[in-house]
């Protein structure tokens, strides 16, 4: 198959995952969300938010190239805020967690759904040791393709919710920038995925991160219902228990010295 054939099969594959078209997503707007449900919602999702440059920058002590190199530090450049005010992605989510109703930094005491550390703990493994052409499937088409689709989605409920657009610039400009993204991580694919042993690689790659962010949207959707049983039935505990949850805090610290980089 040729770089360009397989690559367009892979986009339709990726925009027709369960990951993409998760019933939390395609069910916004029929199953209207208030601020609450973002509040709870965000809690879960930011700690992806700030720990996806780390994938982009352990991948860079892997590639092959310089020109390889080159389309993951574009990406990275925009990721650290050159098109957003200076300001990085992390930098605007906590705008919207604020506009969700988060205390200033209380969302680093926040438990995490295991399958939120898992999502991250399995694209830091993938990313340092999982092999270059399996990382960059799963930061390009697994991430990069997949977010304008699911994050339009968002914006439906998150406007139905009566959220201002000054508050979900996070997710707005996403639909922007994630187009490029995605286009210069084709770039690179495309000199990439020239034989079927490549293309399986890559495909593993991204297959690997979106079955990752499905379990992610279960945990999430599961977090948002408990929180909802909760306020309906108070002293019902509804959802999965969170004893023995990490806290954001306790993650971060955890996974900062981790995965080593690949040694050279
Ligand atoms: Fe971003
Ligand atoms: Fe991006």
């Amino acid at each position: 198959m040729t770089p360009r054939a397989f690559l367009a099969d892979l986009r339709q594959e990726v925009l027709h995952h369960p990951a993409v078209g998760h019933s939390l997503i395609g069910r916004m707007t029929m199953d209207p969300r208030c601020r609450q449900d973002f509040r709870i919602f965000s809690g879960q999702h930011y700690p992806l938010v700030g720990t996806f440059t780390r994938y982009l920058e352990l991948l860079l002590l892997s590639a092959p190239s310089s020109r390889d190199k080159l389309w993951l530090a574009k990406v990275l450049v925009d990721e650290y805020g050159e098109r957003s005010d200076g300001r990085d992605h992390a930098d605007h989510y906590r705008d919207f967690m604020r506009a969700a109703g988060w205390p200033e930094g209380a969302w680093d005491d926040e438990p995490l759904h295991p399958a939120v550390t898992g999502f991250i703990e399995d694209h830091l493994h993938l990313c340092a040791h999982g092999g270059f052409l399996e990382g960059l499937g799963a930061v390009g088409p697994g991430h990069e393709w997949a977010i304008p689709t699911m994050f339009a989605g968002f914006i439906g409920g998150l406007r139905q919710a009566g959220f201002a657009e000054p508050e979900i610039l996070y997710f707005t400009m996403h639909t922007e920038q994630d187009q490029d993204h995605g286009a210069w991580l084709e770039e690179a694919l495309m000199t990439l995925a020239v034989d079927a042993e490549s293309q399986a690689r890559i495909a593993a790659g991204c297959r690997a991160s979106l079955a990752a962010r499905e379990r992610l949207w279960w945990g999430v959707a599961d977090r948002i219902n408990a929180d909802r049983m909760a306020t309906l039935l108070p002293g019902i505990g509804g959802g999965t228990s969170t004893a023995g949850w990490e806290t954001l805090r306790g993650f971060r610290a955890r996974i900062r010295g981790l995965p080593a980089p690949a040694a050279a």
